[in-house]
């Protein structure tokens, strides 16, 4: 149930492994596309894969669910409101394939969730069919791929394994086992939602540091790129980089999954994310005095190039950027000051005219460096501009 960044890629690989799948997900164009051996997702490799389990009659995509043995739920799970976690899309799935289960089903969630939701939607599924009750076996078992190196790291990474009940997990540890080779790790429900969720916090509390030090750098007079490669010269030292936020729609969202339910007890994540957004809203004006400063200066407005948009290096992907906030804020407010946007993995955007890199970072007066992707690092330092270097680019 779902077929996209996760769901499509286990769907092609489980059929790879002589699995038969029928992929389903509400968006008619997405199981057209994948009828048609055609990967609506940007994953290296994965369109040839998917040619072959159509070609093989081992995948077909389906608007609504069929008759089978086991159901694995990967849908979205974002927040809504004041960043309280959405389940409705697990529960849509969930009821749409209550009518088709039987005696002997595995059913699965893979998509974050917050802790109880496998409880949650196996009480959904009793209630609506309580002769099923101890007849079917309930896990959860999230995904920890990296988008990208996707068709090694689905096969190849360990995964952490939760049923409601031991039985329900050996059933999906037995699924699974078909196509992972990484090590299954066995434990129970409640401990493998907060497993992902810890995951994604622990690298947002990290990260929280590193852009904690670079806000006191930046007041100390102190590079934070030199401090932190010297601290991280200690043995048991390991400082990760500052940048201009945290985006993503894992590391930025999964945290309030906890920080909701658990209010009183998850300071230090809340304080994380509240550190790793407000980066994003101290990068916006140093940007902003940056230009203030040059205007006083030369008597004129300053061509200001805002270079990245995606939320890490070297991707096409926007979602809950940073850097996109602050292109945006720095609009806002630019009092018709040249702007020019920067983001060589993207053709075109909806809402950002785009410049190429060379081109912006020739004509500005001030160059901005919000995501570090590899063509800017090529730049010459220029002492001719202003140069305002988030990411660590020149690390100088
Ligand atoms: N993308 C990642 O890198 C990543 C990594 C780890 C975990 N996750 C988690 O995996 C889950 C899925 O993420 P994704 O990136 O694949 O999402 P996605 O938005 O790429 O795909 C979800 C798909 O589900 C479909 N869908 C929605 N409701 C449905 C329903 N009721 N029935 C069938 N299909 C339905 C949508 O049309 C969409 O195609 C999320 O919980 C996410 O947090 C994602």
């Amino acid at each position: 149930m779902g077929l996209g960044y996760i769901g499509l890629p286990t769907a092609i690989i489980a059929a790879k492994h002589g699995v038969d799948i029928v992929g389903v997900d509400i968006n008619p164009s997405v199981v057209e596309q994948t009828n048609a051996g055609h990967l609506h997702i940007i994953e290296p490799g994965m369109e040839e894969m998917l040619q072959d389990v159509v070609k093989s009659g081992k995948l077909h995509a389906s608007t609504s669910p069929e008759v089978a043995d086991a159901y694995f739920m990967v849908v979205p799970t974002p927040f809504k409101g004041d960043h309280e976690p959405d389940v409705s899309y697990v529960e849509a799935a969930t009821r749409a394939v209550i009518p088709f289960l039987k005696e002997g089903d595995l059913y699965v969630i893979e998509s974050t969730s917050p802790i109880g939701t496998t409880e949650m939607m196996a009480n959904i599924i009793y209630n609506e069919r309580p002769e099923l009750k101890d007849k079917i076996f309930i896990a959860y078992c999230p995904e920890r791929v990296l988008p990208g190196n996707v068709i090694y790291e689905l096969v190849h990474n360990d995964r952490v394994i939760g049923g409601l009940n031991s039985a329900s997990t050996e059933k999906a540890i037995e699924f699974y086992s078909q196509f992972v080779k990484g090590t299954l790790h066995k434990t129970n429900a409640r401990t493998a939602e907060m497993c992902k969720l810890t995951e994604n916090s622990s690298r947002d509390v990290q990260i929280a540091f590193a852009n904690e030090l670079s806000l006191i750098c930046d007041k100390a007079g102190i590079n934070v790129w030199e401090l932190i490669n010297l601290a991280n010269k200690h043995p048991r030292v390991n400082i990760l980089q500052p940048g201009c936020g945290v985006g993503g729609h894992c590391i930025a969202v999964d945290p309030y999954f906890i920080t909701a339910d658990f209010p009183a007890e998850s300071k230090l994540i809340s304080d994380a994310r509240e550190i790793n957004n407000y980066k994003a809203f101290w990068c916006a004006e140093k940007v902003k005095n940056a230009m203030l400063e040059f205007e006083l200066k030369h008597h004129r407005k300053p061509v200001v190039a805002m270079m990245g948009l995606a939320f890490k290096p070297n991707i096409d992907d926007l979602r809950e950027s940073p850097a996109k906030h602050i292109v945006a804020k720095v609009m806002q407010s630019c009092n018709n000051a040249e702007i020019l946007v920067v983001e060589p993995n993207v053709k075109e955007h909806n809402v950002f005219k785009l410049t190429d890199y060379k081109d912006a970072y020739e004509n500005a007066d001030i160059v901005v460096f919000l995501t570090a992707h590899d063509p800017f690092r090529t730049l010459p330092w220029r002492e001719d501009k202003v140069i305002l270097d988030f990411c660590g680019i020149y690390k100088k």
